[in-house]
Order: C-alpha cells, then sequence, then structure tokens
C-alpha cells in the first residue's frame, strides 16, 4: 500500500490528485453499483494512507442532489443500465474541484431517457401522492 503519511491532508479532496492510484470509483463509494446512493468513504478509508490525517467532515459540501420526491438508483443505472459514471458525473480524474457535468433537472433525466429508450412515465420518477 502506497503510504502518505505527510502531508497530513486536510485540504480540500481534489479527485485529479489520486487519479494516478487508479483506484475504481466503488473503492470509495462503494454502494455505487448496489444502492439508490453512491455513499462516500468513511474517514477510516482516507487513514490507511493519509496516516496522519487529523479529522475532517466528508463530504465537505454536496454537489449533486436531487429532491426527496424523486425515485433515483445508482445501482439501476450502473448495474442494471450497465452506464459509467462518466455519462453522469463526467471525467471525475481530471477534475481538481468538481463541477456538475450533467444537470440533475428533469429535462436531462427524460433526454437520456428518451436517448435510451427508457420510461418517461410521470410515475416511474415520482411516487403519486408526494
Ligand atoms: C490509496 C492511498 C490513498 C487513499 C485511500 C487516499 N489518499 Fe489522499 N493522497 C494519496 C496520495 C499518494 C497523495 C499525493 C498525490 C500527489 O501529491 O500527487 C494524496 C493527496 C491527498 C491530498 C493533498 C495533500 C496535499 O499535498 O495538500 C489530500 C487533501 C488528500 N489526499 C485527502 C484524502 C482524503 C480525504 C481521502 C479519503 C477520502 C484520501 N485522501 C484517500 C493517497 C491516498
Ligand atoms: C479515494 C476515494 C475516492 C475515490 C477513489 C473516488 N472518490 Fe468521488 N469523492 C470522494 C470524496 C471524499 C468526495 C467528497 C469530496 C468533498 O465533499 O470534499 C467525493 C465526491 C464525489 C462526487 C460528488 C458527489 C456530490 O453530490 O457531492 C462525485 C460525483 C464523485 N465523487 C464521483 C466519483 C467517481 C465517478 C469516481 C471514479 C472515477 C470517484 N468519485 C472516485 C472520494 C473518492
Ligand atoms: C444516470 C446518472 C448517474 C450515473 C450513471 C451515476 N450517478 Fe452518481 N449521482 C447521480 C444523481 C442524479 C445523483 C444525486 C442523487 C440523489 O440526490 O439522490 C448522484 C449522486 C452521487 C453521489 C453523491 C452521494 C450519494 O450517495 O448519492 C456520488 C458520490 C456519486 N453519485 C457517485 C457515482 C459513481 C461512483 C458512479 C459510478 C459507479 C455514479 N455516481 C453513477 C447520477 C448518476
Ligand atoms: C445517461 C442516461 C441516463 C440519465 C442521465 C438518467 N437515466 Fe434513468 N435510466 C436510464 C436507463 C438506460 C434506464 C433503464 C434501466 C434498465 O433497463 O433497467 C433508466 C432507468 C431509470 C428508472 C427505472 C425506470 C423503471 O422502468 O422502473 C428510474 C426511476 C430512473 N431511471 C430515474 C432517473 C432520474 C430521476 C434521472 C435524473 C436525475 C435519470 N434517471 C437520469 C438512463 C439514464
Ligand atoms: C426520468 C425521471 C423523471 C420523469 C419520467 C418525470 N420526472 Fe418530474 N422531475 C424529475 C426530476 C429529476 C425533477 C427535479 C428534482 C429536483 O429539482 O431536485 C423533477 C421535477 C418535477 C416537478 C417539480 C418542478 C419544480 O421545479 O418544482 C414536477 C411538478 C414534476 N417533476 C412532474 C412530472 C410529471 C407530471 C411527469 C410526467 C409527465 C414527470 N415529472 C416525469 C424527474 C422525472
Amino acid at each position: 500500500m502506497f503510504l502518505w503519511a505527510s502531508p497530513q491532508a486536510n485540504g480540500p479532496f481534489s479527485h485529479k490528485m489520486h487519479a494516478p492510484l487508479k483506484m475504481k470509483c466503488v473503492q470509495c463509494h462503494t454502494q455505487a453499483d448496489k444502492a439508490e446512493r453512491a455513499g462516500f468513504p468513511p474517514l477510516a478509508q482516507c487513514k490507511v494512507c493519509h496516516t496522519e490525517m487529523g479529522e475532517r467532515t466528508i463530504p465537505s459540501q454536496r454537489l449533486y442532489e436531487i429532491r426527496d420526491f424523486v425515485v433515483f438508483s445508482h445501482a439501476r443505472h450502473v448495474a442494471a443500465a450497465k452506464l459509467e459514471c462518466a455519462a453522469c458525473h463526467g471525467a471525475v480524474y481530471e477534475q481538481a474541484v468538481l463541477k456538475v457535468e450533467r444537470s440533475t433537472a428533469m429535462k436531462a433525466c427524460m433526454d437520456c431517457h428518451r436517448e435510451h429508450k427508457a420510461t418517461l412515465s410521470c410515475t416511474a420518477c415520482h411516487e403519486l401522492g408526494q
């Protein structure tokens, strides 16, 4: 295992800086192919390499977030539909600071659904009565 005890790694997390390690996305976002939420790595996982790292909050901010009345599942898109993370999140390992690559607005979901002949039915993405 590649240890990086110093510097202390308390600055902003950069995907680009970790790109040379060639880690799979699901090593840190472990639920992305299994559940609704992709999830974030626990601090303990960072400390495997950054043995001197202090306390910090992960995530420090949220970028992609949809409201509760929308049904969205990572597993459905990653495992069932076999879409790459990049189809929605872009080239994450080329970005020092992540930005929203693909909008999470209804139109953006619809555009891709149309392209892939996936559902356009209101009730697939919105539970009735909410
Ligand atoms: C598999 C080992 C590994 C894991 C796991 C890892 N890192 Fe790193 N990290 C590195 C290496 C190696 C570098 C140095 C890259 C460089 O300098 O080019 C680095 C650099 C950094 C830096 C920049 C430090 C500086 O020089 O300012 C930060 C901040 C950081 N990591 C935070 C984290 C956080 C937060 C996590 C957990 C989510 C994490 N790292 C998980 C190996 C790892
Ligand atoms: C070493 C662990 C690690 C690896 C590997 C990793 N990520 Fe992350 N990712 C993080 C951390 C930590 C954050 C939160 C950063 C913050 O909030 O400061 C994050 C945030 C994100 C976000 C923003 C989510 C949101 O809504 O806020 C996306 C999207 C993302 N990662 C996608 C990916 C993709 C795609 C890959 C593979 C190409 C990947 N990540 C690989 C640790 C990792
Ligand atoms: C079809 C588009 C799509 C694909 C493919 C996709 N995501 Fe996402 N991702 C989203 C949307 C939409 C959200 C916001 C979800 C929410 O708020 O419930 C999100 C949120 C996230 C988050 C924030 C936290 C969380 O738990 O949801 C992370 C991290 C993330 N994605 C990583 C990944 C990784 C890693 C992959 C590939 C294994 C991936 N995503 C594939 C659309 C996608
Ligand atoms: C990059 C293309 C793409 C994007 C963007 C995308 N989807 Fe999908 N989605 C698909 C595909 C392809 C399927 C069909 C999966 C399958 O065959 O199981 C699907 C399936 C679904 C399903 C399951 C439908 C069913 O038949 O029950 C839901 C719900 C869903 N998507 C919601 C969303 C929402 C909400 C968004 C936007 C936040 C979104 N999707 C964005 C490609 C996409
Ligand atoms: C492929 C998934 C998907 C389908 C199909 C879909 N929606 Fe949406 N809808 C979304 C997303 C994503 C949002 C935005 C959520 C957010 O802003 O966080 C949204 C937002 C909305 C809003 C709130 C608008 C606002 O700005 O507050 C309404 C109302 C709505 N949809 C109705 C519908 C109706 C009616 C249909 C059927 C014609 C439909 N939706 C089909 C994904 C979908």
